[in-house]
C-alpha cells in the first residue's frame, strides 16, 4: 500500500518538459513542430485552428514526438485572466512544464499606404505580433526560467528595414527585435537564451492571409525561389542545439533570390534558372 503511494507520487511529480510553439497550425510553426518531433521533443501546439492543430499533432506523433498537447487559443487573448487560468489548469493537469518557447504566431494584413490603411488591420497586427507574443512569453516565463530554457521569436527582415505599405507590420517586427533585446537584458543571469529569427520571403500561408487572395499570394513568389518553412525550422533547430553557453542572438535569413526587401531576382535572373 505504502509502495503504491510512493509510486503514484513519483508518477504524478514527473513533469513533461515541453517546447511550446505558437502559430503551430501552419507555416514556420508547423515545420518547427515536425523538426522537433523527429528529435523526440514533447510539444505544446498553440493556435486558433483546432482542426489544423489536430492534424499537426498526429503527424508529430508519427514522426517520433513523445507527447503532443494542443491548446486552441488566440494569442491576443492570453492577457485575459480567464484564459490564463484555463491554460494554467491545463498545464497542471497534463504535468506540462515549458522549457522552450517558439513564438511564431503572427501575420501581416494589407499593403495599402498608411494614409489608406485600416485601423482594424493595425489592431490585429499589433495585438497578435506584439502584444500576443508578450502575453504568451510572460505567462510561460516562470517555467522557462526554472528550466534555463530558450525563447525563439519570429521577427522578420521587416524588423530591420521598412518598405512601402508595410509601416505597421514593420513596426510590430521592429518591436519583436526590441523585445528580444530587452528580454536578453532582463533575463541575464538566469541561463535563459533569447533568439530573434529574421526571415525574408518564406512561402507559407503568410501572403494569402495578408492579401486574402491566393492569386495575389502566388504572384509574390512567382518566378523566384523563396525560402520554405522547413528552411527556417532547420535554423531554429540549429539555434536550439547550441551548447548552453552559446546564444545565437539574431539570424537574418534571406532566400538567395532576394538581395533586400525590394530587390528580388526573378525569371532568367532567378536561381531557378541556374
Ligand atoms: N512567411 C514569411 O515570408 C515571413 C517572413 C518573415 C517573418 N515571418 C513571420 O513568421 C511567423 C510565422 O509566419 P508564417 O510564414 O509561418 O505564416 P502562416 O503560415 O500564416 O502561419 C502563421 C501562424 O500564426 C497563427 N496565428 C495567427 N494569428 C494568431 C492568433 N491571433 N493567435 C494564435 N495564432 C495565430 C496561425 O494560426 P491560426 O490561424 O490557426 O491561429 C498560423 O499558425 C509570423 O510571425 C510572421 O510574421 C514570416
Amino acid at each position: 500500500m505504502c509502495m503504491l503511494k510512493i509510486m503514484k507520487k513519483s508518477t504524478l511529480s514527473k513533469q513533461n518538459i515541453t517546447t511550446a510553439i505558437t502559430g503551430a497550425s501552419s507555416g514556420i510553426g508547423e515545420a518547427a513542430a515536425y523538426k522537433l518531433a523527429k528529435n523526440k521533443n514533447n510539444l505544446l501546439l498553440i493556435s486558433r485552428r483546432k482542426k489544423n492543430l489536430e492534424a499537426v499533432k498526429n503527424k508529430c506523433l508519427k514522426l517520433g514526438a513523445k507527447k503532443v498537447f494542443i491548446f486552441e487559443c488566440d494569442v491576443q487573448k492570453f492577457s485575459d485572466e480567464k484564459n490564463q487560468k484555463k491554460i494554467n489548469i491545463f498545464l497542471k493537469k497534463e504535468n506540462i512544464e515549458i522549457e522552450k518557447l517558439i513564438n511564431s504566431a503572427g501575420l501581416a494584413k494589407g499593403t495599402e499606404l498608411l494614409q489608406k490603411s485600416k485601423s482594424s488591420d493595425w489592431d490585429q497586427m499589433i495585438d497578435t505580433n506584439l502584444k500576443g507574443l508578450l502575453f504568451v512569453t510572460q505567462l510561460f516565463l516562470p517555467q522557462i526560467i526554472k528550466n534555463k530554457g530558450h525563447i525563439i521569436n519570429l521577427g522578420s527582415v521587416a524588423g530591420r528595414w521598412v518598405y512601402e505599405g508595410g509601416a505597421v507590420y514593420c513596426a510590430t517586427k521592429f518591436a519583436v527585435r526590441a523585445i528580444s533585446e530587452g528580454l536578453r537584458i532582463d533575463l541575464r543571469g538566469t541561463g535563459v537564451r533569447v533568439t530573434n529569427i529574421e526571415p525574408g520571403m518564406v512561402n507559407t500561408e503568410f501572403s494569402r492571409v495578408r492579401f486574402g487572395d491566393q492569386k495575389k499570394a502566388d504572384a509574390v513568389y512567382a518566378e523566384m525561389m523563396p525560402l520554405s518553412a522547413n528552411d527556417i525550422a532547420e535554423n531554429i533547430f540549429w539555434c536550439l542545439q547550441q551548447p548552453v553557453h552559446v546564444n545565437i542572438q539574431e539570424l537574418v535569413i534571406y532566400p538567395t533570390d532576394q538581395a533586400s526587401i525590394g530587390h528580388v531576382a526573378r525569371g532568367e535572373k532567378s536561381i531557378l534558372k541556374k
